[in-house]
């Protein structure tokens, strides 16, 4: 497919509004956006515009089915200045496992690219350089069919938007060992990064948050035994000298953060194990003095640790984060890589 994109740029940029060093995650949106439409059978109005409203007649398939997904991702400035992403291609493959699980049409690998570096490198002054920043990268798709019959939709339309974007955590998390709500479900669709994921999460994260909780850590959907996911992130715990973190079994979104966490502990020497952990084997490396670290590892948070996690009513603390010799490392490791004050070793920056 040979992409054609028709680029319109803003008469007004908005970017004299805004202090980065100040905005808060996710509430900045840069001066475009990429949009295609996928219309009987082809990807069509294929274009960079200013970021604007849509118009969606109330029908809107998306609106009340759900097929609807999204990938999170992060542009960065490296230090001669030149934009430049993290693993993109590994967020194009996930988008498209997300869109066959929810039966959507898949987004050739050119258009996503394409689409992203032009709109990237228009928007390419939005890229904060502080320490820990980042422009956080949006691509999401949607059924468009204006339709309220049950069926698959046949029409979508694939945005990306950009925010630029601090620390998403400012501090270590309290988290809580969920044990009535269920994130995900063999057969169901947790592996995928499908908004209704995310929807069913804002009750409990919400009931959470009253308790004085940052976020769950979700456990499986049949015992609530063993641990899957922390809030938005995947979750690692450090045993002794060994790193341990769910296996991806079709519930545990595949993170690409988390890949390249595995990756970068073993090229360390670190004894890394992808396998299933019981709540009650983390209470146990706690109570014998075993648990040194525990954190989340995501696109928009990197590495958070957490503080403490509670289980029917008792809170476990973690060591002082400036102790944390696991986490740390591999906050500075991976935001190093990123910005290229760290070698990347792993062919993993893509310039723009
Ligand atoms: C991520 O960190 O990758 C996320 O998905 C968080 C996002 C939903 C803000």
């Amino acid at each position: 497919m040979a992409i054609s994109i028709k680029i319109t740029k803003t008469s007004q940029s908005r970017i004299e509004l805004y202090d980065f060093e100040q905005v808060q995650f996710g509430n900045v949106f840069s001066d475009h956006m990429f949009v295609a439409d996928y219309i009987d059978g082809e990807w069509t109005n294929i274009e960079v515009l200013p970021f604007q409203h849509l118009s969606l007649s109330p029908s809107t398939f998306a609106l009340h089915y759900g097929q609807a997904i999204f990938e999170g991702m992060k542009a960065f400035k490296n230090n001669k200045g030149e934009a430049q992403l993290f693993r993109p291609l590994e967020n194009h493959k996930r988008l498209n496992i997300s869109a066959k699980r929810m039966g959507m049409i898949e987004v050739p690998e050119e258009l996503f690219m394409t689409g992203l570096k032009t709109l990237i490198d228009v928007d390419r002054d939005w890229i904060p350089t502080k320490q820990g920043s980042a422009l956080y990268i949006r691509p999401f798709m949607f059924a468009t069919d204006n339709f309220v019959g049950v069926r698959p939709a046949k029409h979508f339309k694939f945005i990306i938007f950009t925010c630029p974007v601090n620390a998403y955590y400012p501090k270590p998390i309290k988290v809580v060992v969920e044990q009535h709500y269920v994130r995900a479900f063999d057969g169901g669709v947790g592996f995928a990064k499908a908004a209704g994921n995310y929807g069913i999460s804002m009750l409990p994260t919400l009931e959470a948050n009253q308790k004085g909780f940052d976020q769950i850590i979700w456990t499986d959907g049949r015992e609530h035994k063993y641990i899957e996911e922390s809030g938005t992130m995947n979750v690692f715990f450090v045993i002794g000298d060994t790193v341990v973190t769910p296996n991806l079994d079709g519930t545990i979104l595949a993170g690409i953060t988390r890949d390249s966490c595995i990756a970068l502990l073993k090229q360390k020497g670190y004894k890394v194990e992808e396998r299933k952990i019981s709540v009650d084997e983390i209470i146990d490396a706690h109570k014998n003095g075993h648990l040194k670290d525990a954190f989340g590892a995501g696109t928009a948070a990197i590495i958070a640790k957490i503080a403490s996690f509670n289980y029917e009513g008792t809170d476990y603390a973690l060591p002082p984060a400036e102790e944390r010799v696991v986490s740390n490392w591999l906050y500075q490791t991976l935001y190093g890589i990123q910005t290229s004050t760290v070698p990347d070793n792993f062919g993993w920056i893509d310039l723009v």
